[in-house]
């Protein structure tokens, strides 16, 4: 296989060395290297003796899978707060003042997202941990770290400034937007009564793809409690809008292997987005 420019900076910023096997090797195998990561066993083309290497097996492709059947339409949970029809700046106060659920007792503020409002690219995480309790703003600890990375590597960023592209802006937002104390998992009452907020910003976005990372953020979108290594590698719908699902960018920092997963599925969120306005440019 040969690796294009692109998917060689993705795999580097995600903290993956690739190098192609010799000309000799045939079939071309290709081994990564994960940053810091224990060396389960010896990829069939050696790599440069001052790296260590996980071979991946199978290699990571880039062909599109089939598309699931579309899920039907979440009705908000019972409980949820009602965010129906207001505009941004109401359902930014709305967050902000919000007390449905206990979470508003300990928390610092609120989280509401943060992006561009018509960004192409939507970003579903968990909820706010301490850096985002404090500072208010979604993903700028370290796991906000790898994702800025990964979204990079695409041509993606949370910054308006950086692009006046929508096709290039993400949104991010959290399932919950108070932090659960310690860091703990949200609870289901805390998940269904946030809900209406996230609905309602998904609705003002109208984003062109939607990437949920992590199983609360699975639970919340698709009502499925299946793992997240059950649901990536195909293509979902939420209310119409394809729906890419992947690890949470904090378990990759425990998993460093699964990042060449996590890779795997930018790519198919890439090529599901070009496909569907590639699609739309036709007709
Ligand atoms: N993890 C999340 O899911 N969201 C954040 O904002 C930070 C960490």
């Amino acid at each position: 296989m040969v690796w294009s420019e692109r998917q060689r900076a993705m795999l580097e910023v995600m903290g993956l060395r690739v190098w192609s096997a010799p000309a000799a090797a045939e079939p071309a195998v290709l081994a990564a290297a994960v940053a810091d990561e224990a060396v389960p066993s010896a990829p069939a083309a050696s790599p440069p003796a001052h790296e260590d290497a996980t071979a991946l097996t199978p290699p990571v492709s880039r062909r599109p899978t089939p598309a699931a059947q579309p899920i039907a339409a979440p009705v908000a949970a019972p409980g949820a707060v009602n965010a129906a029809g207001l505009d941004w700046p109401a359902l930014r106060a709305a967050v902000a003042s919000c007390t449905a659920c206990a979470l508003s007792d300990s928390r610092t503020q609120t989280v509401f997202g943060t992006g561009h409002l018509q960004a192409h690219w939507m970003i579903i995480g968990e909820a706010p941990g301490e850096a985002e309790d404090l500072s208010g703003e979604p993903f700028v600890g370290r796991s906000g770290q790898l994702l800025d990375n990964m979204l990079r590597a695409i041509g993606l960023s949370r910054h308006a400034g950086d692009t006046p592209d929508p096709a290039r802006q993400v949104f991010i937002a959290n399932t919950l937007k108070c932090r659960p104390p310690r860091n703990r998992n949200p609870l289901p009452d805390e998940l269904a009564r946030c809900e209406g907020f996230l609905i309602r910003q998904i609705e003002l976005v109208r984003p062109k793809i939607i990437l949920a990372m992590g199983s609360f953020a699975v639970q919340s979108l698709l009502r499925s409690s299946a793992p997240v290594g059950q649901l990536r590698g195909r293509v979902h719908h939420y209310q119409g809008v394809p729906l890419i699902v992947t690890y949470h960018p904090a378990y990759l920092l425990r998993q460093l292997s699964e990042k060449a997963r996590a890779w795997d599925d930018l790519c198919l969120a890439l090529d599901t987005v070009e496909a569907a306005g590639a699609l739309a440019a036709r007709v």
